[in-house]
């Protein structure tokens, strides 16, 4: 390992020690540490995830490293700092946040995710790219999650961080989170190097429904089983667990995942009128296409059934229909 590299990484894992301390041991912490307690954060996730408080100050990081002998353009280039264009001078990106440490698969800290306590924008402040942290590859705890996506053979995928907490407080092990990015090709290639089925667990708002749509695609042409786990009300799994608790999260909700068709189900029918004979048409004619893509007969007979049900139609119709799509696409 190079040492800059090496020296990045210490100053990471020294940084994220004592953020961690400021939050659960001081008083300059002791506001975030009730923002998360009043969150339904507990002690043992924050110790857990290590979740931690920057002070709001200008160089305390630069001061506390420098002093440990940490060259200033090597802590610039980790993203701890920034360096003022004008005369030089250098100071903390992260101040007056909730710091959420970026792990690697190795448990090595490489970034930081830092939340505002109140409405400053951005909500979450990130680390930029550096030659430790690629947004792209990483996937929020992946590092403590993978042995249960192991042995269970199955990953949780959520928007969130804190969802990703929430989670793993109800008992859910194998989550992870993207971050703030939607789900890239090397995320999928991670994913898929440990485990075939994954349950998408976005927020249920629409950001979160068009995203687990484009992510359900990517899993998919990777050959990945997905199912689509949705909170009522556009709940995302953290609000969810807070509002109806954490029994209720693994069993209605994890435990009652939808396939993926019929996620589409419910995706399609979004921004329609199925009362309006154009719609329901259309409807009908993106969801055989649908049906048509699925390889198991008795899957296909399924699906026909449900919408010959809901609308009142001939499954004989419908079936006929399907089977035109179905040839005319192979
Ligand atoms: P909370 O409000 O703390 O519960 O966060 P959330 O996870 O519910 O946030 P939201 O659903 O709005 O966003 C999902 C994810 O997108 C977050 O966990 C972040 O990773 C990312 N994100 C949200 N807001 C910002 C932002 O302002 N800047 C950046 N870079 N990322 C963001
Ligand atoms: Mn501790
Ligand atoms: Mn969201
Ligand atoms: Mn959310
Ligand atoms: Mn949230």
């Amino acid at each position: 390992v190079p040492p800059e590299i090496r020296q990045m990484v210490e100053a990471h894992e020294l940084i994220r020690k004592f953020y961690h301390h400021l939050l659960v041991n001081t008083k300059d912490g002791q506001h975030a540490l009730e923002y998360l307690l009043g969150r339904g954060f507990t002690l043992e996730s924050i110790e857990k995830f290590q979740i931690g408080y920057a002070l709001n100050s200008w160089d305390f990081v630069y001061k506390f490293l420098t002093k440990r002998n940490f060259e200033p353009e090597v802590l610039e280039k980790s993203g701890l700092i920034i360096k003022r264009e004008r005369d030089g001078t250098y100071f903390d990106r992260f101040r007056d946040r909730i710091m959420f440490p970026i792990f690697d698969q190795k448990g090595n800290t490489i970034a930081f995710s830092g939340r505002s306590l109140g409405a400053d924008e951005p909500k979450y402040l990130n680390s930029p790219e550096t030659a430790i942290f690629n947004k792209s590859k990483i996937l929020y705890n992946f590092h403590l999650a993978r042995p249960s996506i192991r042995k269970l053979q199955q990953l949780i995928l959520f928007e969130g961080f804190a969802d990703c907490i929430a989670a793993d407080r109800a008992g859910v092990e194998n989550g992870v989170a993207t971050m703030g990015t939607s789900l890239t090709a090397e995320h999928v290639s991670l994913i898929r190097r440990n485990t075939d089925a994954v349950t998408i667990c976005y927020d249920s708002d629409n950001a979160g429904i068009e995203a687990a749509y484009r992510a359900s695609s990517l899993l998919v042409e990777a050959g990945a089983q997905v199912r689509v786990a949705m909170m009522p009300d556009g709940l995302d799994p953290d609000d969810y667990i807070k509002k109806y608790g954490e029994a209720k999260f693994t069993k209605e909700i994890i435990g009652a995942s939808m396939t993926l068709m019929s996620f589409k189900l419910v995706y399609f029918r979004r921004g329609k009128d199925l009362q309006n004979e154009g719609d329901r048409l259309q409807y009908i004619e993106k969801v055989l296409k649908e049906i048509s893509q699925l390889d198991k007969a008795v899957e296909r007979d399924h699906y026909l059934r449900q919408i010959a049900n809901e609308f009142s139609l001939s499954l004989e119709a419908l079936q006929e229909e399907q089977k035109q799509i179905y040839f005319s696409n192979k």
